[in-house]
């Protein structure tokens, strides 16, 4: 079946009004894999970085746990922004209609990062070059949490096959609709499990785990360590 795609805050924007009804009913894990994400945070984390941020559906419970955290946004589809605008008075948020892949995030700025149903959308390189970015933009001992649509031995019993096929795919899509090569479009691109701590980890990120899974719906956390700590296990025998 040949699928038209479309550009990649088009398809968000679009879709924003229906947004938050029919994502929760549609992905694995569903309204849970949302309030789940809070537990992962540092203790006391003042400052969180949250990478496609949509309407916020990740927020409530992390507010409801950390109710003066300091939330940065990014996202590229201003009609998911608005949304999120209306949904938390008092709260302090930065929103930023800006994409994540060429945004700068800082240096050491952030207790926590996150990132919910959004990076399936790229492939390696510009993963680890996000998590490159993500990595520096935490303070030592930060955390960073992925919640996405992952490959896992859940529903395939080869995942590399399963990934190496989606992402052939994705590119005949593209040669056969002549799309812009500097453009985003919304395709499906999830990564399995083993590439995704790889990339992790060669982004510098230590203490890689997976946490909590539904199906195909996988939380990873990874943890910038400090400097100490890095210390410790270079100098262990
Ligand atoms: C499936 S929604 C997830 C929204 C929210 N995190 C959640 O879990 O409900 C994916 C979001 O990622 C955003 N997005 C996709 N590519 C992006 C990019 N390059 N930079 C910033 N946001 C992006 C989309 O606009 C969309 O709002």
């Amino acid at each position: 079946m040949s699928v038209d795609l479309e550009e990649m805050s088009a398809f968000f924007n679009n879709r924003a009004l229906q947004y938050d009804s029919v994502h929760v009913a549609t992905i694995d894990g569903g309204a849970e894999s949302k309030r789940v994400l809070a537990s992962f945070f540092p203790e006391n984390a003042e400052t969180l970085i949250d990478l496609g941020i949509g309407t916020g559906l990740e927020l409530e419970a992390i507010f409801a746990r950390f109710p003066d955290i300091r939330v940065t946004g990014y996202d590229i589809a201003e009609g998911m922004l608005k949304l999120l605008a209306e949904k938390y008075p008092g709260k302090t948020l930065d929103l930023r209609l800006e994409s994540y892949l060429s945004a700068d995030f800082g240096r050491g700025a952030y207790d926590a990062a996150l990132s919910v149903m959004t990076l399936h959308h790229y492939g390696h390189e510009a993963k680890t070059a996000i998590y490159r970015k993500i990595f520096d933009c935490l303070r030592p001992g930060g955390v960073y949490i992925e919640c996405d649509y992952i490959l896992s031995d859940y529903e395939y019993d080869d995942p590399q096959k399963a990934e190496d096929e989606i992402f052939e795919r994705c590119r005949q899509l593209r040669a056969e609709q002549s799309l812009d090569g500097g453009a985003e479009y919304h395709f499906d691109t999830p990564c399995t499990v083993g590439n995704q701590k790889k990339m992790l980890a060669s982004a510098g990120f230590r203490e890689i785990k997976e946490v909590w899974q539904i199906k195909n719906t996988i939380v990873l956390t990874a943890t910038k360590q400090n400097n100490l700590e890095s210390c410790r296990i270079s100098s262990s025998p």
